[in-house]
């Protein structure tokens, strides 16, 4: 469900953030031949925490995980109270608070936790220092915890890990990363962590590169991608868009269906099946013209294009990514293309702007 259709509007037009991340081939931990197993016995539901669970994908990955696992086995933590009442338990959690998050998981029997929270890249930019608080010292409890109390843990990073420097077409998993944002720097760092507390002390650390997430039922977070959320909202209420990217900018971007769907891949894969702790994911690359285009086949749509602080970020990353590991080692593939997404976008999000109609 949509946060609400108050904070939608407001979100939809104060764009303001961007994000991105990534991971590496670690070859210490292909030779790693097992972690020390997690809490969960075979055949048990994990119990799982997520962190910063309101968010653009928490919100949604907790139905999900609700769905399969149990609404009791899941339990979601924020720092902001729930728009709606939340189908499960939902905790107050500060990732910056060691000892408050070591309570939860030690009370709940917690097995793994899922950690969004953060800030992401346009925001990161305005809030650097906090960035890196939140980011570095909050992961840093997580998988601190996750050594103690033996935790898988799953934290995405993103195409903003990578860099100007990182060859921008079809960008592998393991290449250049000199990220030139905070949010990028925050992630590779997190990535060489979790890798490094995997090998070390054999944590159940996994992660993800996701592209830019486009969903309708859920809002972004200030990253540099959330114009290709942004533009549906403003093509269905007025039909005018003005976007602060430039029309030619292409990037890598999934819709929210694969997201969840990768997710729960990397999440519940057998660790014999991962050869590497982080993964690139990707589904399809569009520029924002492109985008609009697909958009005018079913509604008419103006768009202006100013760009802001925004474009320098999107100009360091990659335009493509080869997700060619993620597919070969535990049978990634992605449902949605470019048109199918943007079909499906503006048909559920159609029941919130009921006074436009087809075209
Ligand atoms: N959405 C995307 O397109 C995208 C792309 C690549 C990677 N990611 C990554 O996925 C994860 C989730 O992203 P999202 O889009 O859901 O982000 P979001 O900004 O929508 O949500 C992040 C949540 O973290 C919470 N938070 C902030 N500070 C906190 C703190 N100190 N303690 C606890 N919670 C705190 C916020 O209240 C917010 O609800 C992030 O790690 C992000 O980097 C997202």
């Amino acid at each position: 469900m949509l946060r609400s259709l108050a904070s939608l509007a407001r979100t939809a037009s104060s764009a303001t953030v961007p994000t991105c991340v990534r991971s590496l081939h670690s070859p210490a931990a292909v030779s790693l031949s097992s972690v020390v197993p997690t809490s969960t016995a075979p055949g048990k539901s994990p119990r799982i925490l997520i962190t910063g669970s309101l968010g653009q994908l928490g919100s949604e990955l907790a139905k999900m995980l609700r769905a399969k696992y149990g609404k009791e086995n899941v339990v979601t933590s924020d720092i902001r109270k729930p728009d709606v009442p939340e189908d499960g338990p939902f905790k107050y959690i500060d990732v910056l608070n060691y000892q408050q998050m070591e309570a939860l998981i030690v009370d709940h029997r917690i097995d793994w936790v899922v950690h969004f929270s953060a800030l992401l890249s346009a925001i990161g930019e305005q809030q650097p220092a906090k960035a890196l608080q939140v980011n570095i010292q909050g992961f840093q409890n997580i998988v601190d915890l996750a050594k103690v109390h033996k935790l898988r843990v799953f934290c995405p990073s993103t195409i903003g890990a990578f860099g100007p420097t990182t060859p921008a077409d079809n960008t592998p998993d393991l290449t250049i990363m000199r990220p030139t944002t905070i949010y990028g720097i925050t992630k590779v760092h997190m990535e060489l962590m979790g890798e490094y507390y995997h090998n070390r002390y054999g944590v159940d650390f996994r992660s993800l590169r996701y592209p830019g997430v486009i969903s309708a039922e859920s809002l972004p977070g200030g990253g540099t991608t959330d114009y290709a959320v942004d533009i549906f909202h403003h093509a269905l209420k007025t039909g005018e868009y003005t976007c602060f990217l430039s029309e030619k900018t292409r990037l890598p971007m999934m819709y929210m269906h694969d997201c969840l769907k990768g997710t729960m891949m990397m999440l519940e894969a057998p660790n014999e099946q991962l050869k590497q702790r982080v993964y690139n994911l990707a589904a399809f690359s569009f520029t924002p013209e492109e985008i609009a285009e697909q958009i005018r086949k079913h509604v008419p749509l103006k768009v202006a294009y100013r760009p802001d602080f925004r474009q320098a970020i999107a100009d360091s990353w990659p335009r493509s990514l080869d997700d060619t590991n993620a597919r070969q080692d535990w049978q990634w593939s992605h449902d949605y293309d470019l048109k199918t997404m943007v079909g499906e976008m503006l048909t559920k999000l159609r029941r919130h702007y009921p006074a436009v109609g087809k075209q």
